[in-house]
């Protein structure tokens, strides 16, 4: 996958640099084109010279440093590039390129990228757990950069913790899976929702729930990384929505009901991550509603259900549901699944730590008409939803709608 790709590798000031070099030397053997940009600092780690011999290609530190008149070097690399890797990236070149930055050769070139950007971290665990640092990955990521996450283990600061850079190895298969996801949805039509609905009962009171969006917004991240068109139906969320994605809004179940129905036929994949109300209030008021005696009694009635009104109405459509379930978890996921008439379900046991409503993992188990198809482990929730379309980018291949 990696064969005849051009990739610019940046290798900024860490210990890690030298794994940096083990990267290099993997792309190369692998059949990349690799262009390596070192920051001043890494290379008082590692020297140019190691990086210019195993990627066989000139190293670039210095912005003005122009070796080739006919092209501006930093404008060059980064419209040739199929994808830029920084590893290690440093707290200072993450929070430069989150806060667009450009002093010097690397995040110059970044600056003037367009092409997908991955990223691998090193350092301390106190820097990487930073809310400065928290913040500045999740706008990069939120504009599309894909991370490699940092290891746990002994740092070079003394620590035992999580920063240090991932294996050359498994960023190298990281580089390898992106290349062959890449593209694969092309020409596909992706509906997701996402958060939760908001069911009101009178101008200042609703129903809700925990919803955060994270997990529909990792979904339509992962298809639009395959390269889908992807929309999203988002209800109630606190998460940023990913770059490159249409986002319509739609508060209640019945807003997001009509949304989807209107999308539905010209859609290919429909991935129902939202958390959708099962009731709302059966009266509504337009005023505050007052206080009056001790009690108030509020009645409910259903909402449409608006998976199952979809698996009624499937024509082409690859249907994937979610089911968010704290006992019996298989079993009533599989009912969910036949009742819905979904082709795919997602299997969430929310009361299960670290899954469910409003965390940054998930462990969820996929099942099909045949039964599990794939149970993942607690992952993030952006590697959850790479490994939940490697799974609907399989089915539509399987159904004859993938090349
Ligand atoms: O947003 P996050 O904070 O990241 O949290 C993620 C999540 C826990 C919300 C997500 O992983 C999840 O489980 N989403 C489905 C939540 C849910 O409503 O599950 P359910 O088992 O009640 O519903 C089953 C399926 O029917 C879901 O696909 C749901 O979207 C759909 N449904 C339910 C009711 C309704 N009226 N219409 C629907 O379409």
């Amino acid at each position: 996958m990696i064969q005849g790709k051009r990739i610019v590798l940046g290798i900024t000031g860490g210990i890690a640099a030298y794994k940096g070099a083990a990267l290099c030397s993997k792309l190369v053997q692998a059949g990349a084109d690799v262009h390596v940009i070192m920051t001043e600092s890494a290379t008082r780690f590692i020297t140019p010279l190691t990086l210019q011999t195993l990627s066989r290609n000139a190293v670039h530190i210095d912005t003005f440093d122009e070796r080739d008149p006919s092209v501006v070097s930093h404008i060059h690399l980064a419209d040739h590039a199929d994808l830029i890797v920084v590893a290690p990236a440093t707290a200072n070149s993450i929070a430069k390129l989150a806060n667009g930055i450009a002093d010097d050769m690397l995040s110059t070139t970044l600056l003037a990228a367009t092409c997908p950007l991955l990223i691998a971290p090193a350092m301390n665990v106190h820097m990487y757990e930073h809310p400065a640092v928290v913040h500045n990955m999740e706008l990069l990521a939120s504009r599309g950069a894909m991370f490699v996450e940092p290891g746990t283990g002994q740092l070079a600061c003394g620590y035992v913790a999580k920063g240090r850079l991932a294996e050359p190895e498994d960023i190298a298969a990281a580089i390898g899976a992106w290349f062959a996801r890449s593209g694969i949805l092309s020409g596909k039509k992706v509906l997701v929702t996402a958060g939760g609905t908001i069911e009101r009962l009178d101008p200042v009171r609703y129903l809700t729930n925990d919803s955060s969006g994270k997990m529909g917004f990792a979904i339509a991240e992962a298809a639009r990384l395959m390269g889908a068109e992807v929309t999203v139906v988002a209800g109630r969320t606190t998460a940023q929505a990913p770059a490159g994605v249409q986002v319509i809004r739609a508060d209640s179940a019945q807003g997001m009901l009509e949304a989807v129905l209107s999308l539905y036929p010209e859609t290919d994949v429909v991935v129902k991550a939202a958390a959708v109300a099962d009731y709302r209030p059966v009266q509504t008021y337009d005023q505050k509603l007052k206080k009056t005696g001790e009690r108030l009694v509020l009645e409910l009635e259903r909402t449409t259900d608006i998976l199952q009104t979809l698996g009624e109405r499937k024509t082409h459509q690859l249907l994937v549901g979610f089911a968010a379930e704290t006992q019996d978890v298989e079993r009533y996921a599989l009912d969910k699944l036949k009742r819905k008439n979904c082709d795919l379900i997602v299997a969430n046991d929310v009361s299960a730590e670290g899954s469910g409503f409003n965390v940054d993992t998930n462990a969820v188990q996929v099942y099909g008409p045949e039964g599990l198809v794939e149970a993942l482990p607690l992952l993030s929730k952006r590697e959850t939803a790479v490994r939940i379309m490697d799974v609907i980018a399989r089915r539509l291949r399987a159904a004859g709608g993938l090349a």
